[in-house]
Formats: C-alpha cells, sequence, structure tokens
C-alpha cells in the first residue's frame, strides 16, 4: 500500500470501546476504521489523475464485465440504478445509456477528484442522463429505497468496512431490487494483474498478502463476498465466475504505463528502486507479458467474480 502521511503521531494513546479501536488525536478521537478509510482514500486520490487519463483503455477492456453486470442486475431501460465507488466513470457511464433518457444512474465514489474525472467524462460523451455525488459506501446520502438496483464493480475489497457498506447499500435498494458487486478472481487467475507483481517481487520485498485487509484480492476466494452479503440481510444471494478475455488497442509501452501509474501500491514500490533498477523491472514486465500483445492489440485472459443478491420486501 502507498506509504502516507496521516495526521496521527504515533505516540497519541489508542483505546478499546463497544469493540472498536479508537486513537485520541489533538482533534478529537478517531476510530481505526477511519484510519484506514483516510490512508485508502489518500491513496485514490492519489491515483485518479491516472484513471483519468487511461478512462477509455479500462472502459474498453472492462466492457465484457460491465455487460455482465448489466445482464446480470436486469437493468433495463427507464430504471433509476446507483453506482457505488463508480471512479473515473465506468459502469456509470455505459448503464446510462441502457437506460434511455427515462432512467437516470447515479453515480457515487468517496474521492472528489474521480467524482471531477467522471463528471467531465460524461461531458465529453454528452451523457445527461446521470447524477453525481460524493459519498462513501457506507454512508450513501439518500433516503432508504431510492434505486431499482445498485451496482459496485471493483470496489467493495477497498471499503474498510464491506459489510456496514452492503447493508448501506440495500437500505437504498428498493424491495426485491438487486444489489450487483464485481471483484477480482485469484491472482494466479490474472495475468494483467500478477505478470506485473511477480516481477515487482523480484526486486522489491513484499510480504504476503493479507486477504482480511483492503485490497485487489480480499474476495478473490469464491463464497467470501456471497457470505457477506447474506449476513447483509440479502436475500436469492448467488454467485457466479465470469471468464472473458482483457482486450484494448494498446501496445506493451502502454500497458505498462497504464500499469505502473494507475496502481497506488505499484507507484510506491517503483519509487523505492533506483533508475537503473526500475528500468529493469520495466524490461521484464515488457517480457513477460509479450505473448499477450499481437498487432498492437492486448488480449489477457481475465477472471472476476460477481456475487448478485436482492432486497428482502420487508427489508427497513
Ligand atoms: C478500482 S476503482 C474502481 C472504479 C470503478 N468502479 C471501475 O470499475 O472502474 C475503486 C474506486 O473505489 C473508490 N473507493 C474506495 N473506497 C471507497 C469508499 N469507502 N466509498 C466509496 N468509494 C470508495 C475509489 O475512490 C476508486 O474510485
Amino acid at each position: 500500500m502507498l506509504a502516507v502521511q496521516l495526521n496521527i503521531d504515533c505516540n497519541f494513546k489508542s483505546f478499546r470501546r463497544s469493540g472498536h479501536t479508537f486513537i485520541e488525536q489533538p482533534s478529537g478521537c478517531i476510530s481505526m476504521t477511519e484510519v484506514k478509510q483516510q490512508k485508502i482514500l489518500q491513496e485514490w486520490r492519489a491515483s485518479a489523475p491516472y484513471w483519468e487519463r487511461h478512462a477509455s483503455t479500462f472502459r474498453v477492456m472492462f466492457a465484457p464485465v460491465t455487460d455482465a453486470l448489466i445482464k446480470d442486475a436486469g437493468i433495463v431501460k427507464g430504471q433509476s440504478v446507483l453506482d457505488v465507488a463508480g471512479g473515473a466513470g465506468e459502469p456509470s457511464l455505459t448503464i446510462a445509456e441502457t437506460l434511455g433518457p427515462k432512467g437516470s444512474v447515479t453515480y457515487t465514489d468517496a474521492v472528489a477528484e474521480m467524482v471531477a474525472a467522471a463528471q467531465s467524462e460524461a461531458q465529453r460523451r454528452g451523457v445527461t442522463n446521470i447524477s453525481f455525488r460524493q459519498c462513501s459506501a457506507d454512508s450513501l446520502t439518500f433516503e432508504s429505497a431510492s434505486f431499482d438496483a445498485v451496482v459496485c464493480r471493483l470496489g467493495v475489497m477497498f471499503f474498510p468496512n464491506p459489510l456496514a457498506a452492503l447493508r448501506e447499500m440495500l437500505r437504498v435498494t428498493k424491495p426485491g431490487g438487486a444489489l450487483i458487486l464485481v471483484v477480482w478472481h485469484k491472482s494466479e487467475l490474472n495475468p494483467f494483474l500478477h505478470l506485473v507483481t511477480d516481477v515487482l517481487s523480484r526486486y522489491v520485498e513484499t510480504p504476503p498478502a493479507d486477504h482480511d485487509a483492503p485490497g485487489a484480492f480480499r474476495f478473490a476466494e469464491p463464497g467470501s463476498l456471497a457470505n457477506i452479503l447474506k449476513e447483509a440481510g440479502a436475500r436469492d444471494v448467488r454467485e457466479r465466475l465470469l471468464k472473458f478475455r482483457m482486450e484494448a488497442p494498446i501496445s506493451i509501452d502502454e500497458f505498462w504505463e497504464l500499469r505502473s501509474e494507475t496502481s497506488g501500491t505499484l507507484r510506491e514500490k517503483l519509487s523505492t528502486l533506483s533508475d537503473r533498477q526500475a528500468t529493469r523491472v520495466a524490461q521484464d514486465v515488457k517480457e513477460a507479458v509479450r505473448e499477450f500483445f499481437r498487432g498492437g492489440q492486448m488480449s489477457f485472459p481475465a477472471q472476476m467474480i460477481i456475487v448478485n443478491g436482492r432486497k428482502q420486501q420487508n427489508h427497513g
């Protein structure tokens, strides 16, 4: 994770109350969950300009995921849909196009810079049936039972308290409405991600992944996210694997630019290397991924997990 400076001095006292750890600092007490949240959001804030720069490539390479999510959620013209942790604007913008002029999407993200990136992308594409709100997934600023469907693509694994966030997403879903979540399947099934981290781990010490901590593979184990969705109170919880080709018209050099810029973890690790080492990492990565590039086209096999549930008819 990117090392970030929080306004928390290690000398401040921490204490536990009602099962939560709090830290005392001059401006008052904050919970450990809040500390984690601030750290994660600072990292996303730093990533936002790069996500904006590479938004069109992400849109194309994740298009099969967006299509699957729209289909599984049963999204049709005229509905109102909430997208949580919408990043640089997808899947919100494609959903807006699917919904037509009588439907609407509400895009949310906790990071102001991501919201701004999504807004300019909407303007650029001339999408008007969309509204934007900066808010955290566990504190959605909407009335209960507001949306026909709530979606979250590649976001829930970064929330400090996924259970609280899923409860909140269910709260704003209409009774009987769908809640759809997409997460990465295991690292070894996704060479787009692991071929880069494998090379880097030869140059930078990499501690084993903590699967309970926020991160890309937190819910890579089948069933793990579905269980939390059940605990949050959803009914008819199901999950399926989505196997697809992650394709985009980019060169190996453009791939390395995208990967090394958009991941906070990679940026942090690369910043610890000498120029010579960083150049060698780039060369090694390009060699490792070469077989997935032909004729100016990237094509990786990829796997994600789609978890789908419905709000109880009598849910509060
Ligand atoms: C991997 S990006 C995914 C963006 C987009 N959904 C997509 O599929 O391209 C994760 C997003 O989660 C947002 N995020 C992280 N923690 C959040 C939270 N607690 N509440 C809302 N958004 C959050 C980040 O700002 C970032 O935009």
